[in-house]
């Protein structure tokens, strides 16, 4: 039997070079057009790729330019320079890339145009040679790996189900409804089952959206499918957590946790050092909110705390990290966008113990595999996420989460489709290796 699959791995099946690229606008959930690269190989394989964007990004991400720029520089300037080139090469690829662009942050292509070639010759590449994307993946982030190259790790069998972070009520920049935290997340046992953990998300967002509705708050949802009521509190939306919880008949801290992005940047008033609350007319210095936060880790069991201070304030994630690492994981997103030379940094500062991974922060496939690659290293916890402004036909993200053995998923709560899919192609995914 294996005689007769072995055709299918021969050399010459993976020589297809690439033969154009060319790239459209398409709509993201925003409302906001987003760019989608097409690739094509000489063996016809054809593949697409859309990128999304954030609305609270951290200074340092790889630069989105505007989406007809964007167009124009694939079909201008990054065809020429990789049409006949190996799609099998990813680093050359994205090397090229980076170099045609001549910065660090991607701003004379756009990091959107970038990412959005990266990815979609990963994509052709996996379906020419007929492997599942996360599979193809796999191979590609260990073949990086040192213990890959000595042969010691496993290739793309064993694959590792994340737990998903549900984003079930929404704040900051996603809601507009004067919350200032952004993100306030249940998160299941992870001894369950993948499937198990979905469905635990699924029952505390109904019994949300039932507790919401019996106090007359509203059901609308913000832009991560999260409810968005106006009026609350932090501790009164994390209180609302704790009873959609309960009333799904979850015992909180052992069946289910809770979890934060803070994005505590939005609201941080760089000139006065002072993280400004809008809703409860407070504002409070670093050493307060360090109080405030003491006081939440108490009353909650908050096992997640992503962007708890603002990126730039080094010092005060030192601060931080020393005197919450025990109680919760912190977690870097804006902190570190994706990008390795900012996360060795943070780890020589002591800042974090868990990292948030996208993509579109960095720009390439190459660099966020180097970045996970490091945060792994270094015992980390990885999350891969979404964007808040995303496509709801990509899953790219889900097979990604797989490839590199994320310990959590990120997509939003259990609505909007492009929250959905992602949650669902890992479903499918789960059905084919369980
Ligand atoms: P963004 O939000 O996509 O708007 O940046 C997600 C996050 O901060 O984790
Ligand atoms: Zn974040």
């Amino acid at each position: 039997m294996a005689e007769f699959q072995k055709p299918l791995t021969l050399a010459t099946d993976f020589m297809s070079l690439i033969k154009s690229i060319t790239a459209y606008k398409v709509l993201n959930s925003r409302s906001d057009w987003t760019v989608r690269a097409q690739v094509t190989l000489e063996d016809g394989t054809v593949a697409s790729q859309t990128v999304p964007e954030g609305a609270s990004k951290g200074e340092n991400e790889s630069i989105s330019v505007p989406i007809d720029e964007a167009i124009r520089n694939i079909r201008i300037d990054i065809a020429p320079a990789l049409v006949g080139k190996s799609p099998f090469n990813q680093r050359d690829i994205d090397e090229t890339m980076i170099k045609l662009d001549g910065t660090d942050n991607d701003s004379n292509l756009g990091g959107n145009a970038v990412l959005a070639v990266s990815l979609a010759v990963a994509k052709v590449a996996a379906k020419s040679q007929g492997k599942e994307l996360y599979t193809y993946l796999r191979d590609l982030y260990l073949e990086g790996n040192d213990s890959a190259d000595s042969g010691e790790a496993p290739k793309g069998s064993d694959f590792k189900f994340p737990t998903p972070v549900f984003n079930i009520l929404n704040g900051g920049k996603h809601a507009q409804n004067g919350l200032p935290f952004q993100e306030f997340m249940v998160i299941p046992a992870m001894n369950l089952s993948y499937e198990k953990k979905l469905e635990v998300g699924v029952a505390c967002y109904k019994t949300l959206k039932e507790h919401l509705h019996s106090e007359d708050l509203s059901i609308g949802v913000g832009d991560e499918g999260g409810f968005a009521p106006v009026g609350l509190s932090v501790k009164e939306a994390l209180d609302k957590l704790v009873s959609a919880v309960k009333e799904a008949n979850f015992t909180l801290g052992k069946d289910v946790f809770l979890g934060t992005d803070v994005a505590a940047g939005s609201f941080y008033d760089q000139e006065r050092s002072l993280y400004i609350f809008e809703d409860a007319g407070m504002e409070l210095t670093t050493d307060e909110f360090f109080d405030f936060y003491e006081g939440l880790l108490k009353d909650y069991p908050l096992i997640y705390v992503e962007d708890p201070l603002f990126e730039a304030d080094f010092a005060a994630w030192h601060k931080f990290f020393g005197r919450f690492k025990e109680k919760t994981m912190v977690v870097g997103d804006d902190l570190v966008v994706t990008n390795a030379k900012i996360l060795e940094k943070a780890l020589q500062e002591k800042t974090i113990n868990a990292v948030i991974v996208k993509p579109n922060q960095v720009g390439s496939l190459t660099e966020t595999f180097d970045f996970v690659r490091l945060a792994q290293e270094n015992g980390l916890v990885v999350t891969v996420s979404h964007r808040s402004g995303d496509t709801a036909e990509d899953t790219f993200v889900s097979d990604l989460a797989l490839a590199v053995g994320a310990d959590f998923v990120k997509f939003g709560a259990t609505a909007r489709g492009e929250r959905v899919v992602k949650y669902n192609r890992i479903l499918e995914i789960y059905h084919q290796k369980t």
